[in-house]
């Protein structure tokens, strides 16, 4: 009765989807330790008694006994039929249901088998062959790490695999299928010649793939995969995976890196919780996989600069998935290494520091984005405008709201940070995006400017006394922003804003994300203060002085006067158009 492609094509379903992010639909879930727990969908509670967990991929109320997998839960909750509810999943899943599933029933079973016996044949194959086990020592991977990973060797000859699978009795369909052999003038031949063989696993440690090296030097290509089949799909496959997942732990997370060798030298040095994409690009089933055991996966590829640009992508595929509590972290190979070559030169404790030295994945894309305005000719306006709209079309692409607004929070504060202080050049630029804002009018913008200064100071009280002496020389336009102007210079030291509640709400309503002060010292935070000061609040008092000038020259008419205001008149206007003046 069991259907084996069809069970199999469900655990792949099953693999590709998180039952927590399935209930959610229906409610609310709160994480707790391993589990998610909210209240049940299937009965009338009031403290929530159901749980959830994604390791296991099964439900279970502690209130009413209803318990599954996610079939299950299907099939209850929207009261539908066991292959209604196969539907649904393949379409949450975006894995196909296959057609003909009765009578492909023993394909996947005898599929399993050869694969099997392909395996040991490379495995012994590699006991045999002097140049296969020299090649594995010169590379350093001891008889330990050949039994741990099943690595074997396919001889040059292109046929006594073949031979070897007509003798065990496999049908010329099964070993058509296996995925290993290409046809030739009407001939099955080994695509795996003279190479070393890594043989790829499932979860539950079956074959179901191969990667082979060339042994010979600069043979091409140097690697040779199995092409995809009903039970081997490369966006869903990781190499290492089955070893790693038995190896996660809370503090231990996934290590993704690049190729077969990498993920078999971390483990040589104890790091057995890599995993690599085997030559595709990272997926987002990939990072399904990978989060279902691991809140945090480190990535850590190649050294070079196609290393470092996969990084990226990882990066930038991981943004809409982003759930609270799930990320990735970023680790960097020295320059020319990957973890394989790593080790040639350096020790294990080494790797160790590197990786605990992993950025967040917010600093990686900082990092990526401030490289490419460093880098970026010609800094004009337009295109540092187009450099943060980039920028903010791929933190739009967060799907969980209150991260997307975390991020676009902080990343506003790194935008100013950057463009405001540490980038002369772009000085102007930065007051017009984020003082100024743009199209608003003059009333508005000395409202806005004096919110900002407000703002500043009811975030960080702290710099209050530092600045109360600029802050009592000004007057505020706005009569409740100057009352809470004058509170504070009457209370600099101990300000308590409970009684200008109306006003605090309005400030923040209008400044918020103008000037985020996300990590700024004390010092950072009274300059931007200062500069917001100047900028705005100390032209009123330019155009002041020029009044006076103005007047001087007027009644006494000397040289010192006239002087004085055509300098005046010449700053000011650098900074107002003419009309303003006269
Ligand atoms: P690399 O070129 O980085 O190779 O490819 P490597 O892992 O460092 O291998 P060694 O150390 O030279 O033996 C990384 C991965 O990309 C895939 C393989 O999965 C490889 O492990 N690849 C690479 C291919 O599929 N085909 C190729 O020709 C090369
Ligand atoms: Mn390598």
């Amino acid at each position: 009765m069991a259907d084996l492609r069809l069970s199999s094509v469900l655990s792949l379903m099953k693999e590709r989807v998180l039952l927590s992010q399935i209930v959610r639909h229906d409610v609310a879930l709160q994480k707790k330790g391993r589990e998610f727990v909210g209240h049940c969908p299937f009965h009338n509670e009031k403290t929530g008694s159901f749980f959830v967990n994604d390791d296991k991929g099964t439900f279970y109320c502690f209130g009413c006994g209803a318990s599954g997998d996610v079939i299950e839960y299907l099939m209850r909750k929207r009261g539908i039929q066991f292959m209604q509810a196969v539907e649904v999943l393949s379409e949450i899943s975006g894995i196909k249901i296959p057609e003909k599933i009765e009578r492909n029933t023993d394909v996947l079973h005898s599929q399993r088998n050869v694969l099997q016996k392909i395996m040991e044949f490379f495995k012994e194959n590699l006991r045999l062959s002097n140049e296969a086990t020299t090649y594995c020592e010169a590379r350093g991977i001891t008889w330990d790490l050949i039994d741990k990973f099943s690595i074997g060797y396919a001889p040059k000859d292109m046929y006594s695999l073949l031979n070897y699978l007509k003798d065990a009795e496999f049908s010329y369909d099964d070993i058509a299928n296996s995925g290993v052999f290409s046809e030739k003038d009407g001939k099955l031949i080994c695509r795996f010649r003279d190479r070393i063989i890594f043989p790829v696993f499932n979860k539950s440690g079956h074959p179901i793939a191969f990667g082979g090296r060339g042994i010979q030097k600069d043979v091409t290509p140097k690697y040779i995969n199995s092409p995809e089949t009903a039970i081997f799909q490369k966006r869903e496959t990781l190499y290492g995976y089955n070893i790693a997942t038995k190896n996660i732990t809370k503090s231990v997370p996934f290590i993704l890196v690049e190729g077969y060798m990498d993920v078999v030298m971390m483990n040589k040095y104890g790091f057995n919780t890599a995993v690599a994409s085997m030559g595709t690009a990272f997926s987002s089933q990939h990072l399904a996989k990978l989060w279902r055991y691991s809140d945090c996966p480190i990535v850590c590829l190649d050294g070079d600069s196609a290393g470092y640009n996969a990084m990226v992508k990882v990066a930038f595929l991981a943004l809409p998935y982003l759930q609270p509590g799930k990320s990735l972290k970023f680790c960097r190979i020295p320059e020319g290494d990957d973890p394989d070559s790593f080790f040639k030169t350096r020790q294990r404790v080494e790797m160790e520091q590197l990786l605990s030295k992993s950025e967040n994945l917010i600093d990686f894309i900082w990092d990526y984005f401030s490289k490419t305005l460093s880098t970026m000719e010609n800094k004009t306006p337009e295109n540092i405008a187009e450099w943060k709209k980039e920028i903010f079309n791929h933190i739009d692409e967060i799907q969980n709201v209150d991260i997307k607004s975390l991020y676009k929070r902080d990343i506003k504060g790194r935008i100013f940070d950057l463009l405001g202080r540490n980038n002369p050049s772009t000085k102007y630029v930065n007051k017009q995006a984020n003082y100024s804002l743009v199209h608003v009018d003059k009333s508005e913008k000395t409202l806005l400017r004096e919110a900002v200064l407000l703002y500043i100071l009811i975030s960080r009280p702290s710099v209050i006394p530092v600045v109360v002496e600029e802050l009592a020389s000004v007057e505020f336009s706005s009569e409740r922003f100057e009352q809470l102007r004058q509170y504070m210079i009457d209370n600099p030291d101990l300000p308590d804003f409970v009684s200008f509640n109306g006003t605090v709400d309005d400030v923040r309503q209008m400044a918020d994300g103008v000037c985020p002060l996300v990590g700024m010292s004390d010092g950072d935070v009274v300059r931007l203060w200062k500069d917001v000061f100047d900028f705005g609040i100390s032209k009123k008092r330019m155009a002041e002085d020029l009044r006076v000038a103005k007047d001087e020259c007027k009644t006494s008419f000397d040289d010192m006067a006239w002087n004085r205001f055509k300098a005046l008149k010449l700053g000011f206007l650098n900074s107002r158009k003419p009309k303003d003046v006269e």
